[in-house]
């Protein structure tokens, strides 16, 4: 499918672009961090293309907007090192620095990443295509996290800083860091998601090796500085290039003791596997979903339309939280369709940058192809593409394409789109969807729209043991950052929410002893001469 008039002015000369928009120049990342320093790489690199086009003569063609290191095993493996050095069996600076120390270094980080907002804004447009209204959400959702992140560690430490006594044994109890963490977001939130794990990782004591996804390398450059000046050596180190060559030898080393990875369950297998002990590796996995939709008969439709249209297609679909299958009643599937089409026809298709943009182009090399044989394939089953230019694809941009009615035996009913397809399926009896949500191998969450508080209660009640978040009268969606993420099935291991990743990087470690006359006045005088960091009731202000 060819791109309609429409679209033809979407990619003009770069010279239009606004000054404010405009990249320096090429961005050419040429260090990378480790051990304290950031080292220079003159070794191969990878080109970095954008979604955004640019006419040639020869057509549309990705921007190059610079490029950053392949480092190959041995750069991994002297990452693998420094962050070794830096945890120490447990006893280096970091693991053992007090955590009111281990904060100022957290929040000092925070304040210099805020000075580099713009910066690292201008090239989450450019390097993966989102708007720049939620460049800047993700920007500032990312810095509030670290300081809610902050709040939470002293919560924790003033609830750990007592001691208790049981069955004559008296003891703290306080939870404590695990090792090497490496931590791999994904490209669609390459600042916010990999920060969710890297932060809390970071906040309980761990070192850390951080892989930026492929497509979202250089918007973390303007912040390598920031990681070194703010952390001593060795606690944040990076590592970049193909993920076979730097990840496979560190998982293979068997000296990582965490994997943050969100991505795919096929990579995030293949990684766990090749721990040569897989059962001292923790793991803490955000992977696939196909949350659906179910519209119910009684559904009040604008609210259910506008919530559909946002779940399914903010930042063009690209969001594991995304809605990707639309279950309908029958009795008013048309006028649902009617106002669905309506409202992504009135979706503005622009550059990041342009003012009201709201579907932009995608990053991904072979996702358009990938999303026109998915619409194909529906259509050969007996789909429509309901609104005006769905599926049209001019260059990286892909139009919204409506298919209805989507039924299970095409393949847009059980892959995850991950873009701008809206599947919406028809159904008579809501055991229907039901039954597609307990048969889909994802369970991360659902939406229901409806207002009869019997119906609607009871489906809660259905679907709260398949997925881990029932949204009613709402789309889909991780925030507010308070709020457990996770899901079931092959859609997360571990979960994670402002004070659960605090969790999920640490472990319940105890001081215990008989509690004797003689044992106590031990514990007494290590507390109160201050001879210890662990054994200690020091109140966190
Ligand atoms: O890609 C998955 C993100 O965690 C979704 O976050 O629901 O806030 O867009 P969001």
């Amino acid at each position: 499918m060819t791109g309609s008039e429409r679209f033809q002015r979407l990619f003009p000369n770069l010279e239009v672009v606004p000054p404010e928009h405009r990249l320096p120049g090429l961005v050419e990342q040429s260090t990378w961090l480790c051990g304290g320093e950031l080292l220079r790489w003159e070794g191969a690199i990878q080109r970095v293309l954008s979604p955004v086009c640019v006419p040639s003569h020869a057509g549309l063609k990705q921007a190059v907007i610079g490029s950053y290191p392949r480092l190959g095993a041995e750069q991994a493996l002297a990452a693998l090192a420094a962050a070794g050095a830096a945890w120490d069996h447990g006893g280096g600076l970091w693991p053992t620095m007090p955590v009111r120390r281990r904060l100022e270094h957290v929040e000092d980080f925070a304040a210099r990443m805020a000075r580099r907002r713009d910066e690292v804004v201008r090239l989450i447009m450019w390097e993966i295509g989102k708007t720049l209204p939620d460049a800047r959400k993700e920007f500032d959702r990312t810095v509030a996290y670290i300081h809610d992140t902050v709040a939470a560690m002293k919560e924790l430490d003033r609830a750990s800083s007592r001691f208790e006594q049981n069955e004559g044994i008296v003891g703290q109890i306080r939870r404590s860091p695990l090792g090497v963490v490496l931590c791999m977001g994904p490209f669609n939130y390459p600042l916010n998601e990999t920060f969710t794990t890297l932060i809390p990782a970071l906040v309980m004591g761990n070192p850390v090796i951080f892989k930026p996804p492929k497509l979202g390398v250089l918007l973390h450059s303007p912040l390598l500085e920031d990681f070194r000046d703010a952390f001593p050596p060795g606690v944040v180190n990076t590592v970049y290039g193909d993920g076979e060559t730097v990840v496979g030898p560190l998982m293979a080393s068997g000296r990582l003791d965490v994997l943050a990875f969100i991505g795919t369950s096929r990579v995030a297998d293949l990684l766990r596997r090749q721990h040569p002990q897989p059962h001292r590796l923790r793991c803490v996995l955000g992977l696939e979903a196909k949350n659906a939709a179910i519209v119910l008969p009684d559904a009040d439709l604008d609210e259910a339309v506008a919530e559909c249209v946002a779940g399914a297609l903010s930042f063009n679909g690209q969001r594991c939280t995304a809605l990707k299958l639309i279950f309908v009643h029958r009795s008013l599937a048309a006028e649902f369709n009617r106002r669905l089409v309506a409202a992504v026809d009135a979706l503005r298709p622009g550059l990041p940058w342009d003012p009201g943009a709201q579907v932009t182009p995608l990053p991904e090399t072979g996702k358009p192809q990938y999303l026109a044989d998915l619409v194909a394939d529906a259509r050969a089953r007996g789909a429509q593409v309901l609104n005006p230019d769905g599926g049209a694809v001019h260059g990286t941009y892909v139009h919204p394409a409506v298919l209805y009615p989507a039924a299970p035996g095409m393949r847009v009913f059980h892959e995850e789109q991950f873009g701008p397809v809206v599947p919406v399926v028809p159904y008579d009896d809501v055991e229907e969807p039901v039954r597609a949500i307990m048969e889909s191998p994802y369970g991360q969450q659902a939406s229901l729209f409806g207002r009869d508080p019997e119906s609607v209660g009871r489906l809660v009640d259905r679907l709260v043991n398949q997925v881990c978040r029932v949204n009613v009268n709402a789309q889909c969606q991780r925030g507010p950052d308070a709020f457990p993420f996770t899901g079931r099935k092959d859609s997360a291991e571990g979960t994670l929410s402002v004070s659960d990743a605090l969790r999920v990087f640490s472990i319940r470690t105890l001081a215990a002893t008989r509690a004797t006359g003689a044992n106590k006045e031990l514990f007494s005088r290590i507390v109160r001469e201050g001879r210890g960091t662990f054994l200690s009731t020091d109140w966190l202000f």
